[in-house]
């Protein structure tokens, strides 16, 4: 039997397949490697002496999707593919609707044509808006800012309805805080196309001079030094957290969801000064004006999944910033190198 990974050549996929393959779970992946490279698949052989089976091509393709769950004995998917910048989703909105909507509706459709109805998706603390308090639970409201985020949102009211349709589907609505770090042998991590739009790699270029200095979106929120707080989760945490759901599903649980999140929030001054500390450099930074739709902070309750799944994150912050380090400064350009 054999797991499906949607979109696992990229970040958090392919950290999740060198999870799945050690301990013995074949893997099946399709990824149209629009934000990919084939090397992350090729990096997780060398970590793991495993191979997956890959196919390249589009979660829209329904004809392509028949084929592999033709093709392959599959018992669940994993639903990393979409699109993720938050200011390309307010510019080309139809675009993200597209693809991370219609893109899960038809992979819905083709694994219920073949009785397959396990299904964990890639959601996002995003969908919690601007919080009323902290910590966040699961319970909280739930609202949007932009397409992207509303794309989440919208796409955890699809697989709501499908199970209330057919209560034989199992669905994990994973909501991921802030994804950060890499694999402990440097060989796989975060590899931007563009310029980052997220705050680690973006301090990760800085240290290895790709970039003159960061900007600070803002120094003045309600936060201890003004500047802003995330829940960073280290990406190897967040892998295992998936295993952790494909077993929940094992257990015929329904729709359930669960914050990935550490519970512990750290403003951006503090992750430069941890970065220093890993790099040994100096990371030049600006303070700017308040970037257009962030909030002040955002940090987890990350309970739920303790106590249903079995699962807390177990790396630290300097597990975070050394291992991110140690990804950037052996690929200094990622995997073009
Ligand atoms: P990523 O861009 O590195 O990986 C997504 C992968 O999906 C890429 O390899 C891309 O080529 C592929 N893809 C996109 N559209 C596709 C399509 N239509 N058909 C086939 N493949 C397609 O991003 P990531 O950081 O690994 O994120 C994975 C998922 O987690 C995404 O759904 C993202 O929205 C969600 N998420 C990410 C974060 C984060 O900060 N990284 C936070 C919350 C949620
Ligand atoms: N920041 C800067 N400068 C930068 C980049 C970020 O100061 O160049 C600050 C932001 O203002 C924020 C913090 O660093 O305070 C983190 O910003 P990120 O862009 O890394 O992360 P966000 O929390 O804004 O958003 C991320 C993903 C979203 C996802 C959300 C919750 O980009 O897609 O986490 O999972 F929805």
């Amino acid at each position: 039997m054999s797991v499906l990974i949607t979109g696992g050549a990229g970040y958090i996929g392919s950290h999740t397949i060198v999870e799945l393959l050690n301990i013995g779970t074949d893997v099946v992946v399709i990824d149209n490697l629009s934000n990919s490279s084939l090397e992350s698949l090729s990096r997780v052989k060398s970590i793991t002496a495993q191979q997956v089976t890959f196919y390249e091509g589009d979660i829209l393709d329904k004809a392509l999707l028949r084929k592999i769950f033709s093709e392959n004995n599959i018992e669940a998917a994993i639903h990393f593919a979409g699109l993720k910048a938050v200011g390309e989703s307010v510019e080309q909105p139809l675009k993200y609707y597209t693809n991370n909507v219609t893109g899960t509706i038809v992979l819905c459709e083709v694994m219920a044509e073949f009785g397959i109805k396990n299904l964990v998706f890639s959601s996002s603390a995003t969908v919690y808006g601007d919080p009323a308090s902290l910590p966040i639970l699961e319970s909280f409201p739930a609202s949007a800012t932009n397409p992207y985020g509303q794309s989440k949102l919208v796409v955890e009211y699809i697989l709501a309805d499908l199970h209330h349709s057919d209560p034989s589907w199992n669905i994990a609505c994973l909501r991921y805080f802030n994804p950060v770090g890499a694999h402990d042998s440097g060989l796989i991590g975060e590899d931007p196309n563009d310029i980052p739009n997220n705050l680690m790699p973006f301090i990760s270029q800085v240290a290895i001079g790709k970039r003159e200095k960061l900007m600070v979106f803002g120094d003045d929120y309600a936060t201890p030094d003004g500047t802003g707080v995330r829940d960073y989760i280290h990406v190897v945490d967040l892998a295992v957290g998936h295993l952790k759901a494909l077993d929940k599903l094992k257990t015929n649980c329904g729709l359930v969801t669960y914050n990935l999140g550490t519970g512990q929030g750290y403003s951006v001054l503090e992750m430069v000064k941890a970065f220093e500390k890993a790099s040994n450099k100096k990371i030049k930074y600006d303070i700017v004006a308040r970037r257009p739709g962030d909030i002040g902070a955002c940090y987890a309750d990350p309970k739920k999944a303790k106590i249903e799944l079995n699962w807390a994150a177990t790396h630290n912050l300097d597990d975070m910033v050394n291992s991110s380090w140690k990804w950037q400064s052996q690929n200094p350009k990622g995997y073009s190198d």
